[in-house]
């Protein structure tokens, strides 16, 4: 499989150390997750991919191009990002999928149909096209988010805990819609997640991060199967909690 993302002694201090000399590779096409307790750097390299922060040292290549020689509005069309709370842009659920694709082509902005086909894509009704983005609930809102991130045809989607406000029904349903989404679109998933069963559920390898640095790396199931390392046998068995 090919490299879709390198993480290469990447490091981020803010004050403290943050990230300490994080290198991974993200394959094409896989649903990979970064897991970790809460405070240990995972939001924080996330938004390293998409250069929402700078790193201090290290590189990240996307394709095998360094993303510091790329034109960052380039690099987030090609890397979307959905967050932890759906946060919708004020107006119709339309103009929220219309958005990125309007941003780099005007003709996109009232085009309806496009809206539409991602709208289905993620398994809203047609109806909801229209509506104020607010009035949704925030499991739609969500799927709404995914949808603004797939209209911009990413290759790559990072979502940090996309699912921490949804209720368990919900949260499924999600996890469900990421793999079709993957499946069906070929499209690269980084998902952030501090619960290992959803890391189990939705990925095809893992990488757990504790006080900023990389524990293991590997396929999810063989490494919460057969931990390599004591910290990771720890997060498994819950004992490894808030670690600030
Ligand atoms: N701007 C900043 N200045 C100083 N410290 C920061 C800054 N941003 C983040 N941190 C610290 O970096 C650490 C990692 O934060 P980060 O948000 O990446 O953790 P996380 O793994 O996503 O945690 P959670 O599971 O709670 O979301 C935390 O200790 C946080 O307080
Ligand atoms: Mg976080």
């Amino acid at each position: 499989m090919d490299e879709k993302i390198i993480i290469e002694n990447v490091c981020q201090e803010k004050g403290v150390k943050i990230l300490d000399n994080i290198s991974a590779k993200v394959y094409d096409g896989e649903i990979f997750s970064i897991f970790g307790p809460s405070g240990s750097g995972k939001t924080t390299l996330l938004r390293l991919i998409n250069r929402l922060d700078e790193k201090t040292s290290g590189h990240i290549y996307l394709d095998g191009v360094d993303i510091d020689e790329m034109d960052v509005i380039t690099l987030r069309r090609r890397v979307g990002m959905v967050f932890q709370l759906p946060a919708l842009l004020p107006g119709k659920v339309y103009q929220n999928i219309l958005f990125g694709p309007g941003l780099f082509d005007r003709s996109k902005r009232d085009d309806t149909a496009l809206a539409l086909r991602y709208l289905k894509l993620v398994g809203l009704d047609e109806e909801l096209l229209d509506r104020d983005g607010e009035t949704l609930s925030v499991g739609q809102q969500q799927r709404v988010s995914i949808a603004r991130a797939l209209a911009n045809e990413p290759g790559v989607i990072l979502m940090d805990e996309p699912t921490s406000a949804l209720d368990l029904t919900a949260t499924l349903k999600i996890e469900e819609l990421i793999k079709r989404l993957n499946r069906e679109l070929k499209v690269t998933i980084v998902i952030v997640t501090h619960n290992i069963e959803q890391a189990v559920r939705v990925s095809d390898r893992s990488m757990l991060i504790v006080r900023g640095r990389k524990i293991e790396e590997g396929k999810t199931k063989d490494m919460l199967k057969n931990p390599k390392e004591e910290l990771t046998e720890e997060f498994i068995s819950g004992h490894l909690e808030e670690v600030r």
